[in-house]
């Protein structure tokens, strides 16, 4: 059976189309754009008001499998990833086991495809049990469906094993998802360094633990030739750092999190774990250039660094308590809010660093909403103002910063090969690869 969107309005990064048509799936594809298509035999969906763009891609999010079943798993993760207007989420390999072996990538993209709804892709790890000295086998993990390679959670400390990883990858083609972070400088912190750090007498992490890495990164960028792409930027240093590299060198680019872009330290009380992440919260003028890095087009994606963790781990000390927050169902509501409702980014930059942008990071043929590609849809109402409901959210964690805050903006619906796997905040379970 047909789908048509009825006048919807198409916004396409890729071939920066701005226009309200009707949009026809059949089967997995999108097979007709254009005006007055409705009289197609089909189920029409009323699109007046609404936007349709490529389905969300996400290059940075922990689905904790294997060994953290408790906070995440394939199943509630790819729902949490339908929920926010997600169709393509990459994971990152810093599980128990590490994902650091091909077999263990055939083992779960098999797992992934039988229990997510979403298509989901496994980032493999920089080196065995990422341990940082010993690198894995790029070529076979490749062949076997890892579209990326990182040590995320870390950074290969070791500048001769990280220079060898990236002539590794490059001979493979893989980009390498940087986590910048220098732990002796670190020092055992939990929240950026300054006054505030010092006022709720908690160790504070300084901009120059993210940044002497991310410089370090770059330059061996520069020197191998490979694909180096930064996670999670949070430091005005490292906008500057990437602004500079990008002028001789097309190999690397960046990303941002809603909450790097929306938050900094002032939200932060000393008791509420959930603004505790890693990079963390920093100041105003690291937040502005954040933005500024966007709009220049610096920041290439926008990446949640989705980070499940149960409520027992997050009830913790300040000090004590884990890194990392959920993003997977406020990111898109987040991003509109800030960004595009203010007019600090269009709505095709916008959507740039959320489809077409991640596809041609992750090499994958997805990000585009033109006739012949698969039918990856995110169905969104701008104009729909609400507040948010941890309780409310697929995945198994709650650990959000931004409870009670007030959005505008919705995924209304999420397709994936042509088959709607969410509507109307109600998740289609049938839809998994064994039921179809
Ligand atoms: O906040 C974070 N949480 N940052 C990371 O780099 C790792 C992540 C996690 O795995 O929980
Ligand atoms: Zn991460």
């Amino acid at each position: 059976m047909k789908i048509i969107f009825k006048e919807v309005r198409v916004l396409d990064p890729e071939s920066m189309r701005d226009e309200v048509l009707d949009v026809v799936i059949e089967g997995q594809k999108i097979s007709e754009m254009g005006k007055n298509l409705d009289k197609r035999e089909g189920r029409v969906i009323e699109g007046k008001g609404k936007w349709l763009v490529p389905g969300l891609i996400d290059v940075h999010v922990h689905l904790r499998e294997p060994g953290f079943e408790y906070k995440e798993t394939f199943i509630s993760g790819s729902y949490s990833g339908a929920m926010g207007g997600f169709t393509t989420v990459a994971y990152m390999p810093n599980t128990n086991p590490v994902i650091d072996h091909p077999d263990m990538v055939a083992k779960l993209i098999k797992k992934g495809k039988t229990e997510g709804i979403i298509n989901l892709h496994p980032v493999g790890a920089m080196t065995l049990s990422q341990q940082g000295n010993t690198l894995g086998d790029y070529r076979e993990m490749k062949k076997a469906g890892a579209v990326a390679l990182s040590e995320d959670g870390k950074s290969v400390l070791d500048s001769g094993v990280m220079k060898q990883a990236l002539l590794k990858a490059k001979k493979e083609n893989l980009p390498v998802l940087v986590h910048c972070e220098d732990p002796s400088l670190v020092a055992g912190g939990a929240m950026n360094e300054g006054e505030k750090s010092k006022a709720l007498k908690i160790k504070g992490i300084p901009n120059s633990a993210e940044d002497v890495i991310t410089a370090r990164d770059l330059i061996l960028s520069h020197e191998t030739g490979a694909r180096v792409h930064l996670c999670h930027m949070s430091t005005k240093g490292s906008v500057e750092l990437l602004r500079e590299a990008k002028k001789k060198n097309p190999k690397v680019s960046g990303e941002v999190s809603p909450h790097h872009f929306t938050l900094t330290e002032e939200v932060i009380d000393g008791m509420d774990t959930n603004t505790k992440m890693n990079p963390p919260l920093r100041r105003e003028a690291d937040r502005r250039e954040l933005i500024k890095g966007l709009q220049e087009g610096v920041i290439d994606i926008i990446a949640t660094d989705h980070a499940p963790h149960s409520k027992e781990d997050k009830n913790q000390g300040y000090e004590q308590a884990p890194f990392g927050i959920v993003g997977l169902e406020t990111a898109l509501s987040i991003g509109l809010t800030e960004l595009v409702h203010t007019g600090v980014l269009s709505p095709l930059t916008f959507f740039e660093k959320l489809t077409i942008n991640p596809a041609r990071l992750l090499g994958i043929p997805r990000g585009k909403l033109q006739v012949g590609e698969v039918a990856d849809l995110t169905l969104i109402d701008p104009d729909v103002s609400y507040e948010i409901q941890p309780e409310k959210f697929q995945s198994k964690s709650q650990n959000t910063p931004f409870t009670g805050r007030s959005v505008k903006g919705k995924p209304m619906l999420t397709m994936v090969s042509g088959k709607i796997v969410m509507e109307n905040e109600i998740i289609n379970e049938t839809i998994k690869e064994g039921n179809q």
